[in-house]
């Protein structure tokens, strides 16, 4: 186990957690990550270490610009309002960042180019010419995950452009057979275009050493060797226009792959914060001789980018590199991958409706280690962990002791610790504990801590202070009893503090004591007065997980929350890639149509493709429907004319207001959409959307 004794001066240690993209919610996988590096964090904070912590939303890219696109609205709206949705979800969750910032930031466009220039100066960056599949009506590059077809080996119809899921094929876009453009469903064509290229190859040496110099788990050390062996490409660092991204120094046109600039947000978002601070100095964290501490948390999904792209663009920067890469296994709950249709696809947001976030922060403590293994989230075993051991034992402790002190000693503790030796082996835990956390040992940690708990629950078992309580000449020694089960339970939230902060502040307030740093463990309460005792924890009802599964699913089948895509070049939505799937009559006749008169038409502030319609369909009330029209409409040429509305469409929620159904209108897009008559311009086959 690591050694953690620790010298006079404190550590400086920087921490990351990889930036969750802008276009979806915060949900239970992102959380594994954010409260696994919120514990290690809060931990070196306690023990007295400079240690900061900071991340930030990773907004650039197809998907993001694309989804924007989609609402009605900038990327730049998109992103800030996903940015609070980020921030109030990590907050509620008491993930404790020093900044949380953006990767689409002044501070993360200079560092971009810093580090882009300065290995162009060094020869590591090439262009060449690459032909690409290319929409022809949204005119623009497209990723294989923008584009379908039938598959080149097996003919499965529907298949995205990189692989096959019937045959497991993997194979170029261009072999696909008819294939169409998931965005705007036209056929794609290929096109030569020039990208930049970051060449890897240039690292090959550097690489090989890094990988086994001690900064990441053997296991991924392993992987990457894999990786090796097959030989290092040149990275594709540029996207061409339309881009939502930085564009490239004297490229105009070309804009950096968000991969390029999103590790680098994490040097954007600490000197960001560097001019709020004067502890922190950013040259000495980056710097090429920096002797600060640098890890970044991140997902096996994302080990690529983080331990090979990532060192070798800072080291041709001269740049610094990372001290350790700590990768983490993937969430399953209930024994599967996370599903929107059985309820497991659970936002942090929904939880929180139901649950408090510290169940959470300790079972996933309590099954985390330093290994890249999947964890599993099991409701079952989740309720039975948290009641069992925080409420029937940790808090217990307290509940059975506090009440005693309050109402027979007017809350005052013994003036001496009468059981020392019992006292000392909570107190000699500590290098253990400390050891577990520094090493990412967390389920080890807990093992220990709750096998602290069975002891002091023991003593106070045997000493059965509630039947001296009844008996004469025995104050001191309910007194002394019950003094040494309040400090063995200070010293119990002590070393859960990291997992379990609003618990050890509700502790705290109820000690009437300071905030407990690590180095408390030495001192004891005695001839203290402590507050009357509240309940600090309630028992996980089932009722509870059942209604946050109930409320996961009926999100996932509404329209109001946008799917996330599952990576930065996807977009999930289903209803850009049914183009023309067959319905049954019966689905059809669901539909309710009506002519409707627009009554008012007005633009949407803050929204550039919107305009909201006020529509009279012959019914009492009005209708307000919000349409992505702005593009070929002005509002004032709409108005008092008639269109064909979806009357029964499920009200959704917009970000400027209810929309309470749909107006149709037939074309691609842009100028092109005819909403009233399509005789204006549209053409037979054209679809309406
Ligand atoms: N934007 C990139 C990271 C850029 S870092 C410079 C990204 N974003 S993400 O939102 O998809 O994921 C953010 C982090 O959450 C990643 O480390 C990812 O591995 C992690 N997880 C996302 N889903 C997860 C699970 N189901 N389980 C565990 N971690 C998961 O990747
Ligand atoms: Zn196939």
């Amino acid at each position: 186990m690591t050694d953690v004794t620790q010298n006079n001066t404190p550590r400086k240690i920087l921490v990351t957690s990889a930036l969750p993209y802008a276009n979806g919610s915060i949900h239970m996988g992102h959380l594994l990550e954010y409260i696994q590096t919120d514990i290690w964090v809060r931990f070196q904070k306690m023990r007295g270490e400079l240690c900061t912590y900071v991340c930030a939303d990773d907004t650039h890219g197809t998907a993001i610009m694309l989804k924007a696109e989609q609402m009605g609205i900038t990327p730049e709206a998109l992103i800030n309002d996903v940015n609070q949705e980020h921030q109030e979800d990590f907050r509620r969750f008491n993930i404790a960042f020093d900044n949380y910032y953006s990767t689409h930031s002044e501070e993360n466009r200079e560092i971009s180019s810093y580090i882009y220039l300065k290995n162009r100066a060094k020869g590591h960056i090439t262009t060449r010419n690459i032909s690409q599949l290319f929409d022809p009506e949204k005119e623009l590059f497209l990723a294989d995950r923008f584009v379908k077809g039938g598959c080149p080996k097996c003919g499965a119809e529907d298949q995205y452009g990189d692989n096959c899921e019937v045959c497991s094929a993997t194979y170029d876009a261009h072999e696909l057979k008819n294939p169409h453009s998931t965005i705007s469903g036209a056929t794609p064509v290929e096109k030569e275009s020039e990208h930049y290229f970051f060449n890897l190859p240039n690292f090959q040496d550097m690489l090989a050493e890094w990988i086994r110099a001690g900064h990441l788990q053997e296991e991924v050390a392993n992987k990457l060797s894999e990786w090796f062996e097959a030989g290092l490409k040149p990275w594709d660092i540029s996207r061409d226009a339309p881009y939502f991204g930085f564009e490239i120094p004297e490229a105009p046109g070309k804009y950096f792959y968000v991969w390029l600039d999103a590790p680098i947000g994490y040097m954007a978002s600490f000197k960001n914060l560097c001019e709020r601070r004067d502890d922190l100095d950013f040259d000495s964290y980056w710097g090429k001789d920096s002797t600060a501490e640098l890890y970044h948390f991140i997902g096996k999904d994302i080990v690529n980018f983080h331990a090979l792209f990532w060192p070798a663009l800072l080291s041709g920067a001269d740049l610094r590199t990372p001290s350790g890469i700590f990768v983490h296994g993937f969430l399953t709950v209930n024994g599967e991958k996370m599903s929107k249709s059985r309820g497991t696809f659970i936002k942090a947001s929904t939880y929180l409706n139901h649950l408090d976030p510290e169940y959470l922060r300790y079972y996933f403590a309590a099954k985390l280690n330093k290994r890249v293994n999947d964890l599993d989230l099991n409701f079952e075993d989740f309720s039975q962990r948290v009641n069992s051991d925080l409420v029937g034992k940790l808090v217990n402790i307290a509940s059975r002791s506090a009440g005693f002190i309050y109402k027979k000693f007017d809350g005052q503790l013994s003036s001496e610790v009468t059981e020392g030796e019992l006292i000392a082996t909570f107190q000699n835990a500590a290098g253990d504990i400390a050891g577990y956390y520094e090493d990412r040992e967390f389920g080890k940690a807990i093992r220990e801590i709750m096998s602290l708990a069975d002891i002091a629950n023991q003593y106070v078992d045997e000493k059965k202070p509630w039947v001296l309580a009844k008996e004469e000449g025995q104050e001191k020694a309910v007194q002394d009893i019950c003094s040494t089960a309040i400090n063995l339970y200070r010293l119990l939230v002590l070393y859960l503090k990291p997992v379990l902060p609003t618990l050890a502040e509700k502790s705290e307030a109820f000690l009437n004591i300071e905030a407990l740093s690590w180095n408390d463990k030495d001192t004891l309460l005695t001839s203290h007065q402590i507050n009357k005792f509240k309940p600090l924890m309630t028992r996980i009802e089932q009722e509870k997980i059942d209604a946050m599964i109930a409320e996961s699913k009926a999100e996932s089948q509404s329209n109001v929350t946008p799917a996330k895509a599952t990576a930065a070049e996807s977009v999930n939505n289903a209803s850009q890639e049914a183009i023309a799937d067959e319905i049954e009559f019966n689905d059809f006749s669901k539909v309710d149509l009506r002519v409707a008169r627009i009554v008012k038409a007005q633009s949407v502030e803050k929204a550039d493709k919107l305009l909201q319609l006020t529509l009279d369909i012959g019914e009492e009330k009005t209708r307000n429907v919000f349409a992505g029209i702005k593009s070929a409409y002005q509002a004032e040429e709409l108005e008092g004319r008639l269109t064909v509305m979806v009357a029964n469409l499920k009200p959704r929620k917009m970000r400027f207001g209810i929309s309470e159904g749909m107006v149709l209108a037939a074309g691609p897009g842009g100028k092109e959409i005819w909403i009233l008559n399509p005789d204006e311009g549209a053409k037979p086959g054209m679809r309406i959307q």
